[in-house]
């Protein structure tokens, strides 16, 4: 497995396998792999012949209240793993090789990523579409792929390389979830033991709610109400539950089964978690 932390050098070998007839496959990450990311990288292998991992913790999707100072390390097992999962090169920059001193150019989509986590985190979105973007420069991937955990980051993703015209297939890949059904995220870590017990209920009300919905039930009211009162019981206090249309995130009033989601944002002792399904 190649090693890079020089983007003109992940740019010349990515070129070279693309000269040589190889698909391209970029799997974006902030390093501290877990489950989920292993299934983003071997999504990435069956549509390619050549999968690249980026690990890079984005300062610029980050606010000064955040945690990046704080945000979970594991580099050398991060790429062991990504070696073991048939990855064909890493992406280890340092913030300075992506961002140069005066670096003073943004990209922000501006419809999608206002509600939602964006109402929550205002700068967020406009440091991961910049870093996307650069990431797509620098490793010319014909095939990314993103996790559906981030299901508002996917569709602000798809619509920043519709309009910019990336030639990036982008692929959205399930949520992988621990056997009580937790989504698998690196910020789980965060976690005490009780309030991992406790957070179980953003997936059971989740899944209550897609029973529901192939039950039946259209109506985003009571779907979204139901939501509130399962967590809301186990003091995770919803800073957003909504169903949405699955594409362009707008609030729905009538479910439609294939084309609707729901999104949900709760918080606990100032942990925050996110979590949603596809109807
Ligand atoms: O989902 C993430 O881990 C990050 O937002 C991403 C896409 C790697 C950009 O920094």
């Amino acid at each position: 497995m190649e090693r890079f932390t020089a983007a003109a050098d992940l740019h010349t070998w990515s070129v070279g396998q693309k000269q040589a007839g190889m698909k391209i496959g970029l799997v974006p990450t902030m390093g501290y792999l877990h489950e989920g990311h292993l299934s983003l990288i071997r999504e990435a292998r069956r549509h390619c012949d050549k999968v690249i991992v980026s690990i890079f913790v984005n300062p610029t999707q980050f606010a000064p209240n955040e945690d990046y100072d704080a945000y979970p390390h594991k580099e050398a097992e991060d790429i062991a793993l990504c070696e073991a999962e048939g990855a064909a090169a890493v992406f280890l920059p340092t913030p300075e090789e992506m961002y140069p001193t005066g670096a003073s150019t943004w990209v922000e989509e501006v419809t999608l990523a206002k509600g939602y986590c964006g109402a929550q985190r205002p700068i967020h979105f406009r440091g991961v579409c910049t870093v996307v973007a650069k990431l797509f420069n620098i490793a010319a991937p014909d095939v990314a792929v993103f996790g559906q955990k981030d299901f508002q980051q996917v569709a602000v993703i798809r619509r920043m390389v519709r309009d910019l015209n990336f030639p990036v297939r982008i692929i959205r890949a399930p949520i992988i979830r621990d056997e009580d059904g937790l989504a698998k995220s690196s910020r789980n870590t965060y976690l005490s033991p009780d309030a991992r017990k406790s957070a179980l209920c953003l997936s059971r009300a989740l899944a209550a709610a897609g029973e529901a919905v192939a039950n039946g039930e259209r109506n985003a009211a009571v779907i979204e109400s139901a939501i509130r009162e399962t967590t809301t019981a186990e003091g995770w206090l919803p800073d957003y539950v909504n169903v949405v249309d699955s594409e362009t995130l707008m609030p729905l009033e009538t479910i439609c089964p294939g084309a609707s989601a729901i999104l949900l944002a709760c918080r606990k002792n100032g942990l925050r978690l996110i979590d949603n399904i596809l109807l």
